[in-house]
């Protein structure tokens, strides 16, 4: 039998060690042979310790040590020993120590990975993915998983505090629309049935609440088939959490706090609460979109009534047909060449605007090749708008209120990065409150709920819902952190009148409402609290404090951007035995 039963860790003796034995195991990193001395970096998650064989302490173990390469995983036995003045190395925790070995055993050979095990190799995402156990390996990815379960034994001990009951649901259960679409699993004992695995956990803990469990969360996996990007995954975590007997403010005070905690317990940092709330409104007029990164200013401004009556057709005609012009100033960016610009043109052309008109600010006041469809009084206006001076660009978007809102939202992030406004090292946290309940899909011809359909719409808007549905206010919030929405949630509906009221409007008749969501519909008929919740994305979080740009970064085991897993190769085909059991056939 081996004796791989190690007494410290590879990241843990230090100079007061010195005379005592140890013995060590962990994956060899590196071997040096330094002229009669065979010298490694032996690792394990939490640090890396030099061993040294020396062939007159023993000629087996030394002839052993001359068989070592990386990724091999060793037990070593042997003594500590101060290192040699001038062989000291501070970038180690155990820098100031050696072990010299007695005896070594191999307990398990590797061949030659095909990366080096270190956190500065250049490797690809791809061969990262495929041979994600040796990536895990890297002490960053190490740090980060950590990182991780540090913040959540965090929330749980947060939430446990403040008496939180951690309650699991089902994961084969039936469709709740978050907006995505659904994965789905056939039923063998209920041939041409699907279970559908939740996109996220609402409706249960909804019933939880019925039930009267008034604070439950859960750290939960939700599934979402949709078009991914670097902050979406197929299957990703939430932070769940719903409340009885609470008001928004509620919610938001729970969340502050946990949010708080977090920074405390795991970043060692100070974060200041209240965060700042700003309605849908302002952050859409503003900021062109609902998760605004409020790191740096550059305000969007409507100058519809400034230039309305000018004599750019661009500008007067989108206004009369119903659009708006709006736009920001580019502050300090009067130097822009014209191939900048054009540049900026299409780089807005990839969010449906059609041009970008621009204006750039001298002594003299505006100079643009538009200028000349414009008054000079006009012009002054549109100067003292936009606060602008010299050296400035204006830039503007004319069209419908979608396309300028999405256009400038973007060019907005684009100049914030290119004039490095941004300031990285901050976490900028902030609600945004007062959504509308209902969207109106234009290709559709139909109502859709914002969040979800299940989001209480403002007592003060429930006598004229049906008249005037897109002016209803919802009861929902969303936190958002350096400008990406890291959560959503609302006080939900507690009445089954209310509740069909909503689905007929989403054009969802109670018949087909009872089909899907019967079981909800009747837990409400049964005394069900007043009550509300909300969702963080913990990987999106974990990323954000770690200050990493893609989710995948900080999940163990994540999906490509075709939703595949190059480790397993899932998905992959299934036999067609198991297809026709599940009464599937493919075409
Ligand atoms: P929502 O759909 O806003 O709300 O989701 C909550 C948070 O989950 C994260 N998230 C994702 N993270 C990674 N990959 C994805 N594909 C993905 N989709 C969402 C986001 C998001 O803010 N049931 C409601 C919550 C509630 O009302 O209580 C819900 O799921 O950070
Ligand atoms: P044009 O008249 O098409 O040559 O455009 C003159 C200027 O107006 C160019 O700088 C275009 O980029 C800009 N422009 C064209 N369409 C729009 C629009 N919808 N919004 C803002 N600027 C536009």
């Amino acid at each position: 039998m081996p004796n791989m039963k190690r007494t410290h860790t590879c990241g843990q003796l230090r100079r007061t060690d010195v005379k005592s034995a140890a013995t060590l195991v962990g994956w060899v990193s590196s071997v040096r042979d330094h002229g009669g001395l065979i010298f490694i970096d032996l690792r394990d998650r939490y640090g890396i310790t030099q061993v040294v064989f020396d062939p007159t302490k023993g000629k087996e173990f030394y002839d052993t040590a001359g068989q070592l390469r990386p990724e091999y995983v060793v037990a070593i036995q042997g003594i500590v020993s101060p290192r040699p003045e001038g062989t000291l190395n501070p970038n180690l925790d155990t820098g100031e120590i050696e072990v010299f070995a007695d005896t070594l055993e191999i307990l398990n050979r590797s061949e030659t990975p095909p990366f080096e095990i270190t956190d500065d190799s250049n490797v690809s995402l791809e061969l990262r993915l495929k041979h994600r156990y040796l990536d895990l390996r890297r002490s960053a990815m190490q740090k980060r998983l950590i990182f991780r379960h540090k913040v959540c034994q965090t929330i749980r001990e947060y939430l446990d505090r403040l008496n939180f009951v951690d309650i699991e649901t089902p994961v084969l259960t039936k469709s709740t629309p978050e907006g995505a679409r659904d994965y789905l699993v056939p039923s063998r004992v209920n041939l041409g049935k699907f279970y559908a695995l939740p996109q996220s956990p609402q409706l249960f803990k909804q019933i939880l609440m019925v039930a009267g469990y008034d604070r439950y969360f859960q750290i939960v996996r939700c599934f979402r088939d949709e078009d991914l990007r670097a902050q979406r995954q197929p299957e990703f975590t939430q932070m769940d959490m719903e409340m009885s007997f609470v008001d928004e403010y509620d919610i938001i005070q729970v969340i502050e706090g946990l949010i708080a905690a977090i920074f405390d317990k795991v970043l060692d940092k100070k974060i200041t609460t209240p965060f700042p709330r700003l309605s849908y409104k302002e952050a859409m007029t503003s900021y062109g979109c609902d998760a605004p990164d409020l790191r740096f200013g550059m305000k969007i401004k409507d100058v519809s009534d400034i230039v309305q009556k000018s004599d750019f057709k661009v500008f007067s005609d989108t206004i009369k047909s119903g659009g708006q012009v709006r736009g920001m100033n580019a502050s300090g960016c009067g130097n822009f060449s014209r191939k900048d610009i054009d540049d900026l043109t299409a780089f807005v052309g990839q969010f449906g605007a059609k041009g970008l008109a621009w204006f750039k600010v001298e002594e003299s006041g505006l100079s643009s090749s538009i200028a000349k469809f414009f008054s000079s009084e006009t012009l002054e206006k549109l100067q003292r708008h936009m606060d602008a001076k010299k050296g400035d660009l204006l830039l503007f978007v004319a069209d419908k209120p979608r396309v300028v809102s999405q256009s400038l939202a973007q060019l907005r992030l684009h100049l914030g990065q290119k004039n490095k406004l941004i300031d990285t090292a901050t976490f900028n946290f902030s609600w945004v409150v007062d959504f509308p309940l209902f969207d109106y899909n234009e290709d559709l011809k139909r109502y859709e709920a914002l969040h979800h359909p299940f989001t209480s719409p403002h007592p003060d808007d429930l006598p004229t819902m049906e008249q005037k549905p897109l002016e209803v206010k919802a009861r929902a919030y969303d936190l958002v952190l350096n400008g990406v929405e890291l959560g959503g949630g609302s006080i939900r509906i507690h009445t089954p009148e209310v509740q069909k009221r909503v689905f007929r409007l989403l054009g969802i008749d109670d018949e087909s409402a009872y089909a899907k969501f019967g079981f909800l519909l009747d837990a409400l008929k049964y005394g069900a609290p007043p009550h509300g919740g909300i969702a963080l994305g913990v990987d999106r979080m974990v990323t954000l404090l770690l200050q990493l740009d893609d989710i995948r970064e900080v999940i163990a085991f994540p999906k490509t951007q075709k939703a595949t897993c190059l480790m397993t190769n899932a998905p992959s085909e299934v036999d067609a035995k198991q297809l026709s059991e599940l009464g599937i056939r493919l075409i």
